[in-house]
């Protein structure tokens, strides 16, 4: 399978848990490249269902290896409680199947409250986020001033640099009308995550090329979605690291020559979770998945916004990410839909447009220009070979691929591994 990159292609929450779950069966190391604990991937195995946030779903099988990479920012108490979670639901976490970058930033309690504080103050305009801390601490680390895994671990170095940052964070904190926050309280629960954490901690970049080197498959595992990356998102409403193909690449330092496919997770609908423009939104479709019991985040249990597949956002993530194939997952989920629509192109001002604009206000004006596809109504959920799917169930799938412009390999028609088909 070689070295291969997964993205989602769409606003988020697209299944790829599930995909990098089923794709992790070929690869031996498996990546997370950006994001935090604001991730959360749902797998299901059996009846047990796993919830995971910072550790990449590979843990989830025995010989793989998991790297926290660089490009991440790593809530090191969240972690500690991932790893328990896991051990108590009988999932073995060591050194030897967990690696965390010396080089991925921290997440302190300042970002999380700041994160919440700058939300407040939008007011109507608030972004919607996970309220986890991640713009703040990507924000440290652009401006050079946060702290990596590897001053955390550093019993002599931490105690120092973490009330440096601390006292200028609580003057931010009081001028803002908020608490101030603890020092003696942060230090001990951060000492006691950094004494967990150390055997884990590694120079992951090397460890990567050393495993390149000897022909082993990775899998770099995206977070997020397209439309929530810091540069090709709908920006401001979208999260602080870089959700596309590219951030494979920083965010683990092994380079766009040793990655050999892009692999695009996508809903066979679009949903949302946080504010910001969602051209397809429509009513009758959130109410329909809602009503299914789907669509609610994994992480903070939102209800998503919900909509028609918009094909034009799909080819600008395939152009981004440079999408070689495509995995169409929550088919199910359109079942019972008599007339099912997609988005081909904007109007906004009197013009057509065929490309996302960049412009979010002009974005949040843009109305889709439908196609209608005849539904299949009858379940899917059981089918388990491409042949069997109704006709116009594989009709509608292979035109969504066409839309978007890249070749469609794998479907999903619901969350356990068995209801996966691979063309
Ligand atoms: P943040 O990443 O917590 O700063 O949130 C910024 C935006 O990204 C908000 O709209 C969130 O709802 C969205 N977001 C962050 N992580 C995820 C995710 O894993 N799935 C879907 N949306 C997300």
């Amino acid at each position: 399978m070689a070295n291969v990159i997964l993205v989602g292609a769409q606003w988020g929450d697209e299944g790829k848990g599930k995909i990098i779950d089923v794709l992790t069966e070929q690869s031996e190391i498996v990546v997370r490249t950006a994001g935090g604990n604001n991730a959360g991937h749902t797998v299901y195995i059996g009846r047990d269902k796993y919830v995971l946030h910072l550790i990449p779903s590979g843990i989830l099988r025995p010989g793989k290896v998991c790297v926290i990479g660089n490009g991440v920012v790593l809530d090191p108490v969240a972690l500690v409680g991932e790893i328990d979670g896991l051990e108590k639901l009988g999932v073995k976490v060591t050194p030897d199947n967990l690696r965390v970058s010396e080089t991925a930033h921290v997440v302190f309690p300042w970002h999380r409250e700041l994160d919440g504080q700058r939300e407040v103050r939008k007011g109507t305009n608030k972004i919607g986020t996970t309220k986890r801390g991640i713009g703040p601490t990507y924000g440290d680390k652009a401006a050079r001033v946060g702290l990596r895994v590897i001053d955390l671990i550093n019993p002599t170095r931490f105690p120092a640099k973490l009330k440096e940052r601390l006292e200028e964070n609580n003057e931010v904190l009081r001028a803002l009308g908020a608490q101030p926050l603890d020092h003696d309280e942060i230090l001990a629960a951060y000492t006691r995550a950094a004494d967990r954490l150390r055997p884990y901690v590694a120079n992951t970049v090397v460890h990567l090329h050393e495993a390149t080197r000897r022909g082993a498959n990775i899998l770099f595992e995206g977070a997020q979605g397209t439309f929530l990356d810091i540069d090709h998102g709908t920006y401001p409403y979208v999260t602080s690291s870089s959700t596309t193909a590219g951030g494979a690449c920083t965010g683990s330092g092994v380079p766009p020559n040793r990655m050999d496919k892009v692999v695009g997770v996508l809903k066979a609908y679009t949903t949302r979770v946080g504010e910001g423009p969602l051209p397809t939104e429509n009513a009758g479709v959130s109410d329909l998945l809602h009503g299914m019991g789907r669509e609610f985040g994994a992480t903070t249990g939102r209800a998503r916004r919900c909509g028609w597949f918009d094909s034009v956002a799909t080819r600008h993530a395939a152009m981004v990410n440079g999408i070689d194939e495509l995995a169409l997952t929550n088919v199910d989920g359109l079942d019972t839909v008599k007339t099912i629509r997609v988005c081909v192109a904007y109007r906004v001002d009197g013009r057509t447009v065929q490309h996302i604009p960049n412009d979010w206000e002009v974005l949040a004006r843009c109305e889709p220009v439908y196609q209608e596809f005849p539904g299949w109504e009858v379940s899917t959920e059981t089918v388990t070979r491409w042949e069997d799917l109704p006709v116009n169930c594989r009709h509608y799938l292979l035109s969504l691929a066409q839309l978007t412009g890249a070749r469609l390999t794998i479907v999903s028609v619901g969350p356990a591994r068995e209801q996966t088909m691979f063309l």
